[in-house]
């Protein structure tokens, strides 16, 4: 084809596909440039802006590392890191919710009860619950995965001050399906912002703010995996998070509790003397599919 226009350049692209492309690939590559073209002749694409576009991609390369995800916080931003979230989430479990750059595998494991505070000071936060199948039936044997911030706002891999795995743990349900630690209240904290996506935040007039969470990456054999975060219903930044992790289900109270309400069977047992939170929730999981 060498006629080429503005009109038939979209068609012409779908023809140039070989004959033993992957159907997959083919439908997700022909949905994407149709889309990506759409776009260019909706807003009229200046070249001047092409050259913006082509610069910020490749100023998120170059500050990207095995530590730094520029891409993925682009992803997150734009709403597609949840939008992908939200197509693969089965509505019978807990809705999955972004994991975010700050997992770091190999955590240690965090004893049924264990605490997570250490000498770390902030709010006492007591977090129990079960792993359930969707029917409410206990899971025993689920592996939790259990990360988050310390009261400084910080990830220990962002946080030269902190230990690697504090605020990681690995916790195994017991018979009843029920986890249970102690830990400091997560606090809100802003999303990178030093490269290219913060300039994107900042010419948007957004600010990069996520609401406090508890990250979760839960495993159990038969069933789906799921990554979530719950938040508690009192963060400010609850109905604005800037990578949109937020769903209905996702959401915590904490309970004001007197020292002499926290219970046995907790390794802080008998030692807590001021007061505390504490918050309850379950995790559903879906069981896996069979292969067809
Ligand atoms: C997080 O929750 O750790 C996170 C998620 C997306 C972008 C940045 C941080
Ligand atoms: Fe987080």
């Amino acid at each position: 084809m060498r006629n080429i226009d503005k009109d038939n350049i979209t068609d012409v692209f779908m023809s140039y596909f070989g004959p033993d492309t992957d159907p997959r690939l083919r439908q997700v590559m022909e949905s994407l440039v149709r889309h990506l073209h759409g776009f260019a002749r909706e807003v009229g694409l200046t070249h001047a802006e092409w050259q913006t576009g082509i610069e910020f991609l490749e100023r998120a390369g170059r500050i990207s590392d095995d530590k730094r995800h520029e891409f993925v916080l682009l992803s997150d931003v734009l709403g597609l890191s949840s939008l992908v979230d939200m197509i693969n989430s089965d509505p019978a479990g807990t809705s999955s919710s972004v994991l975010g750059p700050f997992h770091i595998a190999g955590a240690p494991p965090l004893p049924m009860g264990g605490d997570m505070k250490r000498d770390f000071g902030g709010p006492l936060l007591l977090v129990r619950g079960r792993v359930t199948a969707p029917d409410g039936t206990p899971i025993a044997g689920a592996e939790l995965d259990i990360w988050q911030t310390a009261p400084n706002g910080m990830y220990s891999s962002q946080d030269p001050e902190q230990d690697l795995y504090s605020f990681h743990g690995i916790q195994t349900t017991g018979p009843d399906g029920r986890f249970g630690f102690t830990t400091v209240r997560p606090v809100s904290y802003t999303v990178p912002t030093d490269g290219p996506v913060g300039d994107i935040l900042n010419a948007t007039g957004r600010h990069p703010w996520r609401p406090s969470h508890l990250h979760f990456i839960v495993k159990a054999k038969g069933f789906r995996t799921l990554v979530t975060e719950i938040f508690p219903d009192d963060d400010p930044y609850l109905d604005e998070d800037t990578v949109f992790g937020v769903r209905s289900d996702l959401i915590m109270h904490y309970d004001e509790c007197p020292p002499e309400a926290f219970p046995d069977g907790f390794a802080l047992s008998g030692k807590v003397k001021e007061p505390f939170l504490s918050a309850s929730f379950d995790l559903k999981l879906v069981p896996e599919t069979p292969a067809a």
